[in-house]
């Protein structure tokens, strides 16, 4: 047996119905979590790798299974809002208002820590990322572990965040402790990110939660510039420092192409036709409504841009699905417009390696 046969763990699967499940069901996964163990569950955005928030040791080990650099922090979850205190000081007023207005919900809030806090879950950094999920099962997770549960998305760094059981096997079986399997997730990306550390609030990471919606609640807020470019130019640094990492990426070469419909749909075919042609599995990434109109390659359709939820809701599902036919091309369209059309194309630029063709 080599070394890593030798530490390959024993991983439970257990499936729990999101919407009619006793609390007992999560009793052993809630103790795994108080004893220093990993347990991946399902929230509202992505599947995440939960451990205890307060425990260094437990942040170290999901570092290892995700094989993420340590200097990335992690976000805090929590099952009630009073738990704000206990984790963060100087809190300011526009903090408990989105709190209220969005907790339980897809948004994460900077905040400065406070001292029980450990530097190993905060990547070194004074401030802490806190979340209230809305998802029964990882809420109850956190009562009956007793913790605030630190968590990831729930994938190998650099692959799709998971967005079923299923994708969280492929990337952690024998790794962690425990997967909670409660279903596919609703949202798909992970939750915005806003930061109240400083004078002005800025969205480090776009998700379902809008500017729009945010500033409805709390005025004018900033986007990070780094949120939509590739980062290192001109010597900017994204603010959350999980940003600067590749990420999200499909094992092919995604490209995106943005224009005109009618032109995007023309270049794909043409790219697609000479990619298959030279011997290459090509994929496309389609909607409802252009699904018809490619002529060669695996064509999925990702969702209807009349409905830009189901669009965030499978698209990391669509690039592990290229992954498992072994697609080397893929081709998608654009999705800057529309409300989701930051965060969706936030992930999907990352996923290209800003490779972007403007036609
Ligand atoms: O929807 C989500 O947020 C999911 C689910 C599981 O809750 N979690 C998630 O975690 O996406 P993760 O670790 O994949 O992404 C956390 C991001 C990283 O980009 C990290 O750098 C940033 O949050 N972050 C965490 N703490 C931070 C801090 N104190 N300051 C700035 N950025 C921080
Ligand atoms: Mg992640």
């Amino acid at each position: 047996m080599d070394l890593e046969e030798k530490e390959k763990k024993h991983t439970i699967l257990k499936q729990i119905d999101k919407y009619h499940f006793d609390k007992k069901q999560l009793e052993e996964a809630g103790k795994m979590i108080k004893n220093g163990g990993l347990v991946a569950f399902p929230t509202e955005t992505v599947y995440g790798l939960g451990g205890n928030a307060l425990d260094e040791e437990a942040a170290k080990k999901i570092y290892r299974a995700k094989g993420r650099p340590s200097d990335n922090p992690l976000i805090v979850h929590i099952a009630d809002i009073s738990a704000l205190d206990e984790l963060a000081v100087d809190i300011p007023e526009n903090a408990k208002k989105l709190a209220e207005a969005f907790w339980p919900g897809p948004l994460t809030m900077i905040l400065k820590k406070s001292a029980i806090v450990p530097k190993g879950t905060t990547g070194g950094l004074d401030s802490v990322a806190i979340r209230m999920p809305n998802h029964p099962i990882a809420l109850e997770l956190i009562r009956q572990s007793g913790c605030y549960i630190a968590a990831p998305s729930a994938n190998t760094s650099g692959r799709p965040s998971p967005t079923m059981a299923k994708h969280v096997e492929e990337d952690l079986l024998g790794k962690i402790d425990y997967i909670i399997d409660g279903g596919d997730v609703s949202v798909g990306i992970e939750s915005t990110i806003v930061d109240l550390t400083g004078d002005t609030v800025i969205i480090l990471r776009p998700g379902v939660i809008t500017k729009e919606n945010i500033e409805k609640m709390i005025g004018d807020v900033e986007y990070d510039p780094a949120i939509m470019q590739k980062e290192n130019v001109e010597g900017m640094v994204a603010k959350a420092p999980g940003m600067k990492y590749k990420h999200y990426a499909p094992k092919g070469k995604l490209t995106i192409i943005k224009g005109e419909i009618e032109n995007v749909i023309r270049v794909i075919n043409e790219q697609s036709i000479k990619k298959e042609k030279e011997g290459h599995l090509t994929g496309v990434i389609a909607t409802e409504e252009t699904k018809d109109s490619y002529l060669m390659g695996v064509v999925k359709s990702i969702g209807s841009r009349k409905e830009e939820e189901t669009i965030a809701a499978n698209l990391y599902k669509i690039l592990r699905e290229f992954d498992e036919i072994g697609t080397e091309y893929i081709y998608s369209e654009s999705f800057e417009k529309g409300d989701l059309g930051q965060a969706i194309m936030n992930r999907l630029l990352k996923a290209a390696g800003y490779d972007i063709l403007e036609v």
